[in-house]
């Protein structure tokens, strides 16, 4: 199986995010032992906002002729490697209510008309094969539950961005209240772990999860 793992951290592999997503690279590898495991690592933040040509692109009727480069020879390649995933996983802190810049650059390469969806009458329509997508979220305040005293846009707009371009079969799980620290943070780690256990020991995940 492969699993496209994708870091929006500027904190990259020592981030509260990266380490909660190990939990969910950890919990597939199991489920889905028998198909081995081929982890491919994207880091977001070292993408390029996307170019000039690539805009011009996007907005009009068709692609440019000739061999892509820049954005559009990016945006083929991080295409590919999420269509060529089993599983997808997104690390990602909360930046300002919503998904932090990098992750943004991800998915303006990534949601691209003709390619992963398709404007229609009904409007937009995802092209890609829906599969399994975890996010891993972390946040030194609360977003969610009665105590949450901010407003959460970042898990509206990465469920509305990615079922554009087909994918719906979102799973977050988060950290939340890191800024809290000491015993706070670590009753945050343990329930966000214990959560993704009993997500992965759950039968219809597993059986989901082996039809995929
Ligand atoms: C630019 C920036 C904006 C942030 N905005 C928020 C926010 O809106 N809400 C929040 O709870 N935490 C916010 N934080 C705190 C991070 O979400 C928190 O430190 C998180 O644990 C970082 O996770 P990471 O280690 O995966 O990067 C922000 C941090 C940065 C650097």
């Amino acid at each position: 199986m492969s699993v496209l793992r994708l870091t929006c951290s500027p904190r990259g592999a020592d981030s509260e995010s990266h380490r909660l997503s190990q939990f969910i690279v950890d919990g597939l590898a199991r489920v889905d032992a028998e198909r081995g495991h081929d982890l491919v690592e994207l880091d977001a933040n070292r993408l390029p906002h996307v170019d000039a040509e690539y805009a011009w692109a996007l907005g009009s009727s068709r692609d440019p002729d000739g061999d892509p480069s820049g954005s559009l020879h990016q945006s083929d390649r991080l295409i590919r490697s999420l269509a060529d995933a089993d599983y997808v996983v997104i690390a990602t802190p909360m930046h300002n209510y919503t998904v932090p810049s990098a992750l943004k650059v991800w998915i303006d390469h990534v949601v691209r008309v003709r390619s992963t969806f398709s404007v229609t009458r009904e409007g937009k329509v995802g092209i890609l094969v829906d599969r399994p997508v975890f996010v891993a979220v972390s946040s030194g305040g609360l977003f969610s539950g009665p105590d949450a005293r901010q407003p959460d846009f970042l898990t509206p707009y990465l469920k509305a961005a990615l079922a554009t371009i087909g994918l719906k079969r979102l799973t977050f799980f988060s950290v939340e209240g890191t800024a809290m620290g000491g015993q706070a943070l670590e009753a945050a780690r343990l329930r966000a772990q214990a959560d993704i256990a009993a997500h992965f020991a759950a039968s219809p995940f597993r059986a989901d999860l082996l039809s995929a």
